[in-house]
């Protein structure tokens, strides 16, 4: 595994394995990676890609002042073996320095209210804004011909998807299902803040998204779903932040008296103690 932070040493390799015919796929992630970010790699390779690209870096821009940017698990040498050892071809994990050179930062703000105002964005306002810059420098560096999301962040995803549509960028936006421990919780780097208690009561989440789905099913009125959804986790002792139904191609709110007609997904964040966890589940 070829692995670089300089940025023209990555654009050579890549130009190099783009004139020899080769499908770029790339996996950005913030490191500390789990069986959710390795299947990502054998995601692409199914939908085509013939080399496998990877970046870590903990993204300053996407995290609030009061976040945890500073406490984000850092784990470069073990993150570099599992790759290795899954034969990812390149990795880029650049320095904050290279990333953004310009110190005090300039911000450039790339914004879709529509998307980036609700759901995780009402209470994480700068959170996307963030995203989606780092997201288009690692495109401008790899070049990728598809890149591929978790849908444990599936409004990230959209908010990419929708990005790279109107920007008129030549890459294809893929999503890769929830990997979740065998309780039903998603993994998560940010899991391992959980308590013994807390990560007790974690899996309560997804249960709660598995309940609406059956009351979808049985064709119960929304907002009714979602306070029943908004009870439980509260009756678990979690903190709801949203539980929501939306269509799954936008993530716009159906209308209380509307059929259930189009692509659905439940989504929901709470926090349990100081932990913030999210989950969704689609019903195509
Ligand atoms: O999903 C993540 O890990 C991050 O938001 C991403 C896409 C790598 C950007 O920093």
């Amino acid at each position: 595994m070829i692995i670089s932070e300089d940025i023209d040493i990555i654009r050579n390799h890549i130009k190099s394995w783009k004139t020899h015919g080769e499908k770029i796929g790339f996996i950005p992630t913030m490191g500390n990676l789990h069986k959710g970010h390795i299947s990502l790699i054998s995601s692409l390779k199914q939908a085509g890609a013939t080399k496998i690209v990877t970046s870590i870096f903990v993204n300053p821009t996407q995290f609030g002042i009061n976040e945890d940017y500073a406490k984000y698990p850092r784990t470069l040498d073990s993150d570099e073996k599992k790759l290795s050892e899954h034969n990812v071809d390149l990795l880029f994990s650049p320095s904050t320095d290279i990333m953004y050179p310009k110190n005090p930062l300039s911000r450039l703000i790339i914004e879709y209210p529509e998307y980036s105002n609700i759901l995780c964005g009402e209470n994480r306002p700068t959170h996307f804004s963030g995203v989606l810059w780092v997201v288009n420098k690692l495109f401008n560096i790899i070049n990728p011909d598809i890149a591929i999301f978790g849908q444990k962040d599936y409004q990230q995803y959209i908010l990419i998807k929708n990005m790279v549509k109107d920007l008129f960028m030549p890459i294809t936006i893929a999503c890769s299902p929830i990997i979740r421990e065998s309780d039903g919780l998603a993994l998560s780097s940010r899991n391992q803040y959980l308590s013994k208690q807390e990560r007790l009561i974690a899996p309560k989440l997804y249960e709660s998204l598995k309940e609406a789905k059956i009351s979808i099913d049985r064709k119960l009125k929304i907002s009714d779903i979602e306070n029943n959804g908004i009870s439980f986790l509260r009756r678990n002792n979690f903190l709801v932040e949203y539980f929501s139904i939306r269509r799954s191609n936008d993530l716009k709110k159906f209308d209380n008296n509307q059929p259930f007609s189009r692509s659905i997904i439940i989504l929901a964040a709470v926090k349990i103690g100081r932990t913030r966890l999210i989950d969704n589940i689609l019903l195509t």
